[in-house]
């Protein structure tokens, strides 16, 4: 685990693919993480789960509202769908914390998938909207759910793309980055470029469709030890 993250971590939404599969790595590497559900039943049972996947790791569950509360860092995982009312339910929870979103607000259409238009610009800055005293990034964006789920993957080649107007902050999530793959978090400049981010996920899942594999994101061009944790 990297130096600076005893805090412990909320995943709104974790009992979906994303939101286990970021806990699951995230407790792996020592954190201490707390499932959220709007129904405190599927995330016991989900945090029960990658406790045997992860033996000996700290993972709970909770409601969303619990674990928000509980947590200093708080990961939406939820679909974009129901979002900002989601969000808005967590004001008082999220304030002053510092809030990870990997929301990709895409639909999908008989020609395959598509980013939606965001009136907020995307769904980290509508979160960063609703709650105007957390710092929002956005991260994690492109990793697929089924790839951290497996404690086989080795995700070190994989870079995560983090996003956000707060350096500090940004920072403290590239250090997770590394936490869950193993590879490096790479500064990808202000939060407005989840504009760009959260819609390549599009991308990659047309080329998984068409390829039948599970794609990822790595930079060309930058120095080894970029985004590398010191050991
Ligand atoms: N799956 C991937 O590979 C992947 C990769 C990168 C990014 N993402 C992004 O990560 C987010 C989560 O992805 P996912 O595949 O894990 O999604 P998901 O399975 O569709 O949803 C995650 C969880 O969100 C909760 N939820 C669903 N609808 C909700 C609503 N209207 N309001 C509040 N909570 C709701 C559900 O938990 P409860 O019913 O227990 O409350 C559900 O288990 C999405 O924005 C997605 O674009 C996914």
């Amino acid at each position: 685990m990297t130096e600076s993250h005893s805090t412990r971590i909320a995943v709104v939404g974790g009992t979906g693919p994303q939101g286990r599969g970021l806990g699951y790595r995230l407790a792996r590497a020592g954190h201490e993480v707390v499932l959220g559900s709007r129904d405190i039943q599927r995330a016991t049972a989900a945090a029960e789960e990658l406790s045997r996947l992860a033996v000996g790791a700290r993972i709970t569950g909770a409601t969303n509202l619990a674990a928000a509360e509980s947590a200093g860092i708080v990961l939406l995982a939820v679909p974009y769908d129901g979002h900002a009312q989601l969000v808005t339910s967590l004001v008082p929870a999220l304030a002053g914390k510092l809030v990870v979103s990997c929301v990709n607000p895409l639909s999908f259409d008989r020609f395959g998938p598509y980013g939606r238009t965001v009136s907020a610009g995307s769904g980290a800055e509508e979160a960063a909207g609703i709650v105007a005293s957390a710092t929002v990034v956005g991260a994690f964006h492109h990793l697929a759910a089924p790839l951290l789920l497996d404690p086989e993957a080795d995700l070190s080649h994989e870079d995560v793309l983090v996003c956000g107007d707060d350096v500090a902050a940004k920072e403290q999530v590239m250090a997770l980055a590394a936490d869950v793959t193993g590879g490096r978090g790479l500064d990808a400049g202000r939060l407005r470029l989840a504009r760009q981010l959260e819609p390549l996920t599009a991308v990659l899942i047309s080329v998984n469709k068409r390829y039948k594999t599970r794609s990822g994101l790595a930079l060309t061009g930058l120095a080894p030890a970029v985004g590398k944790v010191p050991a």
